[in-house]
This record gives structure tokens, sequence and C-alpha cells, in this order.
């Protein structure tokens, strides 16, 4: 045993030197990875070794095979989809959580699990400005955060689908969730887990800025109602993930409360933003919902995963999934079994890495990487508008612009191409990330800023590249213009 324990101090002390370097040297690597398909496949035997093998070969094939096909997500000019960040003292916290190896299935099977997610949660919502009517619980991801809460949702429909099922019954009536064309698929994909089927799933429409319009949602659900029909669910967004436009809460939450219709918010995104005294409207009428997601994962600098769902209805939750085996009876009483409230059985030490996070920059530091990011993006949107080839394609409260290149005379036809030229041109050079994403069916390239160690001079470099490609890839039409 001593000699094992040995060991793993030299090797951790190795891989916690490769990873110092590799904060440090992050901007070394290029962001998207070079790999082509089936590279790592084929740099790997098509057999698991019969014997084993040392730390040396595993670390060396790590940093030979896997290193190269990483998209370094961690890398402050990831600037795609939501960027993210693993802040290093939470990367130490999951190495302790891996250590300690805790499922924390039952409150015995680990108390300080299960109460330090009670205590930290409990922390996040009051930096929210969340009543405390709400109790906190970590998922994985936001898709099944959202997919719980609707499994809570249609459990507080009292149709007795838990015991009776959905299938040969015809005093079922539709079950209808709304939603707009920017809410995220996984509202949709829990609709179709939850037997509600895609027909079911109603488009409101947006107005100008791609927020949902709350008056067109009451008409829908009135005529619904009229047609036989039984509202489920309304999801509205906070910080949708094309443009992150915000859903009006406190109107929708009129339209739901009046007609006794769960609300979820799914604030996946921009929730953390609302810990910004001067962004708290963000959740002003998330008071009045049901339940509402917030991924820390996304902007608040731990690593994957670790979503949290709030909901008002703690023992509504506990009915939907509750089915305790024999063998995990407990005679604890008072205490939350995070068992109970869920698809999983066994669960991670999630809170910890949030703990660690939370105590090690305080609110006040949290507060000032998020303004520091939001200040970034608006000083974008600001170079962006002052080129007169450059458009902004959306509203940008936040640390997400959209936006794309738009040479004089070129025609509409070939400004989707033009601007995926630039983009791929950019990605190509290493340096950074962008995605893009389609709004009013036309493509915008988007600039997600969200780690913590970007700098100004990160994103002045992808503005920079962005317009040497756009001059290099300008359309047909434009060219010798
Ligand atoms: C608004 C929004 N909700 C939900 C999700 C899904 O998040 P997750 O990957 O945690 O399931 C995303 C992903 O980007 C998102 O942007």
């Amino acid at each position: 045993v001593t000699r094992e324990t040995d060991d793993f101090r030299t090797r951790f002390d190795r891989v916690g030197a490769w990873i110092s370097d590799y904060y440090r040297e992050t901007r070394t690597y290029p962001v998207l990875s070079r790999n082509a398909p089936g590279d790592v496949t084929r740099a790997l035997p098509a057999q698991a070794p019969q014997d084993p093998e040392s730390f040396d070969a595993i670390f060396a094939d790590f940093e030979r095979i896997i290193v190269p096909g990483i998209t370094h997500w961690n890398h402050p000019r990831f600037f795609a989809y939501f960027a993210i960040s693993a802040a290093p003292i939470t990367v130490l916290a999951e190495a302790l959580a891996g250590a300690l190896d805790v499922n924390a299935m039952l409150w015995r099977t680990s108390p300080a699990a299960t109460e330090l997610e009670e205590v930290t949660l409990g922390w996040l919502r009051e930096m929210l400005g969340l009543p405390s009517a709400f109790s906190g619980i970590i998922y994985d991801t936001a898709s099944i955060s959202g997919f719980t809460a609707l499994a809570a949702a249609r459990e507080s429909l009292g149709l007795d689908i838990r015991t009776r099922g959905l299938a040969g019954r015809p005093d079922l009536p539709a079950l209808r969730v709304y939603l707009t064309e920017h809410t995220h698929s996984h509202i949709e994909r829990a609709a179709i887990a939850l037997g509600v089927g895609r027909d079911n799933v109603v488009k409101i429409p947006c107005d100008r800025n791609y927020a949902m319009d709350a008056r067109a949602l009451a008409a829908r659900i009135d005529a619904d109602v009229a047609r036989g029909m039984r509202p489920m669910c309304v999801a509205a967004t906070v910080g949708t993930t094309s443009s992150t436009a915000s859903d009006p809460l406190g109107a929708i939450a009129a339209v739901t409360r009046q007609r006794h219709v769960w609300l979820h918010v799914d604030a996946a995104y921009a929730g953390p933003a609302a810990i910004l005294p001067e962004f708290r409207w963000l959740l002003d009428g998330a008071s009045a919902a049901d339940s509402i997601v917030l991924n820390p994962h996304k902007w608040l600098f731990v690593p994957i995963d670790l979503s949290v769902l709030y909901v008002r209805d703690m023992p509504l939750l506990r009915r939907t999934f509750s089915l305790v085996a024999d063998y995990l009876i407990t005679p604890e009483s008072g205490v939350r079994n995070y068992m109970d409230y869920g698809l999983q059985l066994g669960r991670r030490f999630r809170a910890l890495k949030l703990w660690f996070a939370m105590r090690a920059y305080g609110v006040r530091g949290l507060q000032s990487v998020l303004r520091h990011h939001i200040a970034l993006g608006q000083e974008l949107a600001r170079w962006i508008q002052a080129e007169p080839q450059w458009e902004i394609a959306a509203p940008h409260p936040l640390s997400v612009v959209c936006f794309r290149h738009r040479p004089p005379d070129a025609g509409d036809a070939d400004l989707d191409a033009h601007n995926v030229a630039i983009m791929d041109a950019v990605n190509a050079t290493g340096e950074v990330y962008l995605s893009h994403t389609k709004l009013d069916g036309r493509v915008v390239l988007r600039i997600a800023i969200g780690n913590e160690r970007t700098t100004r001079d990160d994103v002045a470099l992808a503005w920079e590249l962005l317009r040497k490609h756009a001059g290099a890839s300008a359309p047909a039409q434009s060219v010798g213009s």
C-alpha cells in the first residue's frame, strides 16, 4: 500500500504539473482540434490490453493521442456556443471528489454531499434574488434539469399518469407544451420522452427581438383549452442559445398564473448574470415560476457538469419520481435523499466544486468576472458597429454578440455562404473558435465570451482575424466593386 500511495503521489505531482502548464500555455494549443474523423480511433488498439500497462505509457499516449483530439473548451479564445471555464480551484475539487468516490444517493451515503448541496444552492438562490420558496437540486445538464421539471409539470396535472400510464386512456386530453422557435431543443425532447408528442409542442411567435409574444401565448392557450386540450407547461427562456434573447417573464407569468399552467424558466446560460444587481431584471418574474434552471457549468466557472434546478414544490418532484426499494430504506427522518428527486439513483458529489468556486472567488469575485465578460461583449459590439461592412444581428445585453459581414452589393443569397467561409477560415487558424446560428433564416456569426481567463487582447485578436478573413473571402459580386 505504501508503494502504491508513493506512486500516486509522484503521478499526481506529474499530472498537477501538466495541468499547471496547461493553464499557463493554453493559448499555444489550437482551439479547435485539427483531427480528422477516425484519427483517435486509428491510433488506438482494437482490443483492451490484457496486462497492466505503466502509468508512463498511458500518460505518454494521453499527450500523444488524446490531447491533439481535444477541442479546447477551457481555452481563453474559445468563443463558440457558450464559452465556459473550469477554474483551476474547481479542478482540485473534482480531484478530491474523485478520490472520495462518493455516491450521494441517500443522505447517509454521504451526509456532507447532501447537505453541501443544500447549503450551496441556498447561497446561490440568495445571490440570484430568488425567494426562499424555491429548493434546489443539482443534475448533470440543463437538458436533464428541464426533463425533470417537465415530468413534475405532468405529475402536477393530477391525471394519474404515474400509475396508469398514457396508453389506452380515452379520458386523457392532449397535453400541450408551449415554447418558441428559439427555445433550446431539450424541452421538445423532454416532451417526446414524456409522451406529450411533438404535435403537442406549440411554437409561440416571437417579437422582432426573438422573445416570446406573451399575448399570442395567452390566445393560444385559451384556444387549446376551448378545444379540450390540457396545457402542461410553458417553457420561457432567459438567454436563448442563439442570441441570448429573454422571453418576458413577467407577462408570461401573468398568463400562466391566471390559467394555472406550470411555468418553467430555462436560464441555463444567462441565469448566473442575475447575481449582478444591474442584471437582476433578467429574473424579474421568475419568482412566479414553478421551476428554474441555470448552469453553473456555463457561466459560474465550474467544470462540466453541474446544472441547478430550482423548484417551488419539492414534495411534488419527489412524488413524481420516488420509488424506494427495501434495501434503500433508511431510518433517518427529516433528511433529503436526493435519489428520490429524479431518474438517476447514483449521484456524483458535484456540490464540492461549486462550493470551492464560491469560496475562492466570493460573490464579489464572481460578479467582477461576469462584469468583465459583459464589458468585453459590449466593446466587441462597438467595434463591429463602427465598421460599415459589418452589422450587428441581434440585441446583445450580455456577453454574446451575433453579427455578420455584409459587403456592399452582396446579394442576400451569397451572404450565408460568405459568412460561413469567414468563420471556417478564422477557425482554421487555430487561434480562436467561434460558431454560427440562424436568425430570421439567415446565417449570423456568434462570439460568446465566458472563459474566466479571456482578456481584451483575446477578443481583439478574434475581431482582427474576422476582419482579415472577411477581406479574403468577399462574395463574388463584391469582388472589384
Ligand atoms: C438556453 C439553453 N438551455 C439548455 C441548454 C442545454 O444545456 P446542457 O448542455 O446543460 O444540457 C443550452 C445549451 O447550450 C442552452 O443554451
